[in-house]
């Protein structure tokens, strides 16, 4: 078995495809031979700009897919032969075997989880960055600390009466959020354009509104009817939706504001509205806090199988190989709508 990596060499390169080293899982980790790569926007940020790069050449990659081919001497949740969907995460390690563009990837146990048989690997994959972004926004304590959901059980009908806003509801982040806070039973209002307002709706939206409507912000303030809102997500963080959903959340009389995105210069805040910047919580080899492993691990697998999580947005297959990755990257680049860049792997 020969490994084969698509490396960076250094910032505004193409990718270069060439043999890399054969990844060995340390005690914590398996070794996934990988079927499908992800896309996501991080992958083409650090090409353009070296960001979060901290040695050269580099591997990008943080969502992958495929069959366990070995286990470390400590992994008890894995055994080698099961069909996996990961987060590799060499964004965090820096560390090679860990990035997802390439054929065979290490991943902590607890960055791995199992798929049903039923489920395609070029399905699979688009979710776990943005599943496991979401949990950290929604479902931290630090964060939103909203009540997560549990896919072995019925949706609670209790919180029906509680309204989030997800805005960006058709970005792989967003339509994650909007998975998960409808499966927790929340009326989720979102945003989006207005050709996926069916997508939106068909992944748990009870409500969606156009981003480029001027009257966007009255027109969700009036869809909470007077409900409780339990907060905001703003899956996009641009100095536009974050200006947005702070008068929204001004408008309905105050609360938290996640984002997804850290470095957006954020408007002048009142002081109802409070805003935090929501990562996945990845700390440690085990899968760090309890929220992460529940709704990351158990309601990936468990809601995979019985329909509460769906596989979006829909895979763009590119086939090929490692070869179309960086046509994948200039695609990510140029805007997608409602859809992950994926690229399949097999022969
Ligand atoms: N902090 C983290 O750990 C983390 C993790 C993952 C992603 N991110 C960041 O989060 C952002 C989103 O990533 P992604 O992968 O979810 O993006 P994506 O799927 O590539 O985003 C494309 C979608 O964004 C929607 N959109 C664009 N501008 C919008 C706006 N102003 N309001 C509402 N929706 C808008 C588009 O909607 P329409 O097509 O309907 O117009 C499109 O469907 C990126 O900046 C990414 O780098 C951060």
């Amino acid at each position: 078995m020969e490994n084969k990596a698509a490396f960076l060499n250094c910032t505004g390169t193409s990718l270069a495809i060439q043999h890399a080293p054969f990844p060995r899982p340390e005690a914590h980790e398996v070794l996934i031979r990988n079927h499908a790569i992800a896309i996501n926007p991080v992958d083409y940020k650090i090409q353009d700009t070296g960001v979060l790069v901290r040695k050269w050449p580099y591997v990008l990659g943080e969502d992958i897919a495929g069959e366990v081919i070995e286990v470390g001497s400590a992994v008890t949740s894995l055994q080698k032969g099961d069909r996996v969907a990961a987060f590799a995460i060499n964004i965090v390690t820096q560390n090679q075997a860990n990035a997802g563009f390439q054929l065979y990837t290490t991943t902590p146990a607890s960055m791995a989880v199992r798929i049903p048989d039923s489920v395609d690997f070029t399905d699979a994959v688009v979710l776990p960055l943005g599943l496991a972004t979401a949990t950290g926004a929604l479902f931290s304590r630090e964060y939103l600390g909203i009540a997560p959901p549990q896919a072995s059980l019925p949706v609670p009908t209790g919180s029906k009466d509680k309204v989030i806003l997800i805005w960006g509801g058709s970005s792989s982040v967003g339509s994650c959020a909007v998975q998960l806070c409808a499966a927790a039973g929340l009326t989720v209002l979102t945003t989006s354009s207005t050709k996926n307002y069916v997508y939106a709706k068909d992944i748990g939206a009870a409500e969606t509104f156009d981003y480029n409507d001027d009257e966007v912000v009255d027109k969700l303030v009036k869809a909470t009817r007077g409900k409780e809102v339990v907060g905001a997500y703003d899956a996009i963080s641009s100095e536009a939706s974050l200006a947005a959903c702070v008068n929204f959340l001004y408008a309905v009389g105050g609360g938290k504001l996640s984002l997804t995105l850290a470095g957006t210069k954020l408007p002048d805040m009142p002081e109802s509205v409070k805003a935090v910047a929501g990562r996945p919580p990845l700390q440690g080899p085990d899968g760090g806090e309890p929220i992460w492993r529940q709704v990351w691990k158990d309601f990936l697998e468990t809601g995979l199988q019985n329909g509460k999580l769906k596989a979006k947005p829909d895979a763009h297959i590119l086939k090929g190989g490692l070869e179309r990755l960086q046509e994948g990257l200039d695609l990510v680049r140029k805007g997608v709508s409602a859809k992950k860049i994926v690229v399949d792997l097999a022969e």
